[in-house]
């Protein structure tokens, strides 16, 4: 990427965002039908490919409402990107998508205007909820549910292999005090 292309999509970036303060989001925002909403989300997910092969959003971004396990925690959560950005902003950036980390993954693999269009009415659903937490709580519960149950099953085998181990031990060597004596 030249730096003259990027300080000019900074600018456009950086006009997008002051713009958004002069038009309410509301006012450019058109009412998204539920099934391209529906598409938006499953292209953020992944179920849905993207044209020219981007990886999915959710590999490194959380929107609340996701189902389990949600998205990643590498770039920031987008639930309110709408209203951050505005209806201009966040436009912007699906065309671009110039983020330093997401360029040299996207700036080949440019999203269609219709992936565009799906992903705008999914982000711009999601801005109406709250954040809600990601699921490193569960992640943590399964982990240490996970261990206990681990050590209760090795306990109760190796309880019993030790007891026959013991056993035969045992066996042998009252027959060979039976020999001795
Ligand atoms: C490899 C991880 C990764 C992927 C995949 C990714 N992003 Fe990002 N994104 C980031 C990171 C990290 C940032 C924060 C800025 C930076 O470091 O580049 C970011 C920033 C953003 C921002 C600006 C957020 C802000 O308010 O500063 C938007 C909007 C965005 N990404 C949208 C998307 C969309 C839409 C997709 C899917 C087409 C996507 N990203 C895929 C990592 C990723």
């Amino acid at each position: 990427m030249h730096a003259a292309r990027r300080n000019a999509a900074i600018q456009l970036f950086a006009a997008a965002i002051s713009l958004a303060q002069f038009f309410p989001a509301d006012a450019l925002a058109q009412t998204a039908s539920p099934d391209l909403i529906r598409a938006g989300e499953s292209l953020f997910r992944g179920t849905t490919r993207f044209t020219h092969g981007g990886p999915a959003c959710a590999a490194c971004h959380h929107v609340s409402g996701l189902p389990f396990p949600g998205g990643g925690t590498m770039g920031p959560d987008l639930t309110h990107e709408y209203s951050k950005v505005g209806a201009v902003g966040l436009q912007g950036s699906l065309q671009t998508l110039f983020f330093p980390t997401m360029t040299p993954l996207f700036a080949n693999r440019p999203l269609t205007t219709d992936e565009q269009n799906q992903l705008f009415a999914f982000l711009e659903n999601a801005d109406s909820k709250p954040i809600a937490g990601t699921p490193t709580g569960v992640f943590a519960w399964v982990a240490v549910i996970g261990c206990v149950l681990l050590l209760i099953v090795t306990w109760l085998l190796g309880r019993k292999r030790i007891q026959s181990v013991r056993k035969a031990m045992l066996h042998r060597a009252v027959q060979k005090r039976g020999a001795v004596s």
